[in-house]
């Protein structure tokens, strides 16, 4: 990543810097997994954020694909957590606190709030960006306008 700008500022300033950077560090790279992990990468890097990758649509379930972070868990069933509720409502939810989302699936037990973007393409959702905090009430709408549009240009330019 030494080529990204580092970027500064409130968090809107940050993403607005971001952004541009990674729409470039996409470009011309067609392979899914290369592509999330180096999202993966930056997002995590910039933010410090406790734990931030992507979940990939497999037939009924998401399988876990590239992350930054501690292990995870590596399959949820559509509809399960708040991953498979983003996925099964085709809906960003953002949580600011994990314990009162039913059914949230603690993979580690210092995560504290949740942002879980759907990634869609031709109208499915083929993976969820999820990104945890140790934080309660880490993620707002700065988060998941910024986030959208993030999910928005790598299923758009892949
Ligand atoms: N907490 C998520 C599970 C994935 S981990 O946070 C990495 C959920 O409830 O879907």
């Amino acid at each position: 990543m030494e080529h990204l700008k580092k970027t500064t500022g409130s968090k809107e300033e940050q993403y607005a810097m971001l952004l541009p950077q990674i729409e470039a560090l996409l470009e011309g790279e067609t392979d899914q997994i290369a592509r999330m992990a180096n999202v993966a990468a930056v997002l995590h890097e910039t933010f410090h954020f406790w734990w931030t990758g992507f979940y990939r649509v497999e037939g009924d379930e998401l399988v876990l694909g590239p992350f930054q972070g501690p292990v995870a868990c590596t399959r949820i069933r559509r509809g399960r957590g708040v991953c498979g509720t983003a996925w099964d409502r085709c809906q960003t939810q953002v949580v600011p606190d994990v314990h009162l989302f039913p059914g949230h699936i603690a993979c580690s037990s210092a995560s504290k709030s949740e942002i879980v973007v759907p990634l869609v393409r031709e109208g499915r959702v083929v993976a969820v960006l999820d990104i945890d905090s140790e934080h309660l009430s880490t993620f707002d709408e700065t988060d998941r306008k910024w986030l959208e549009q993030l999910a928005a240009c790598m299923t758009r330019t892949e």
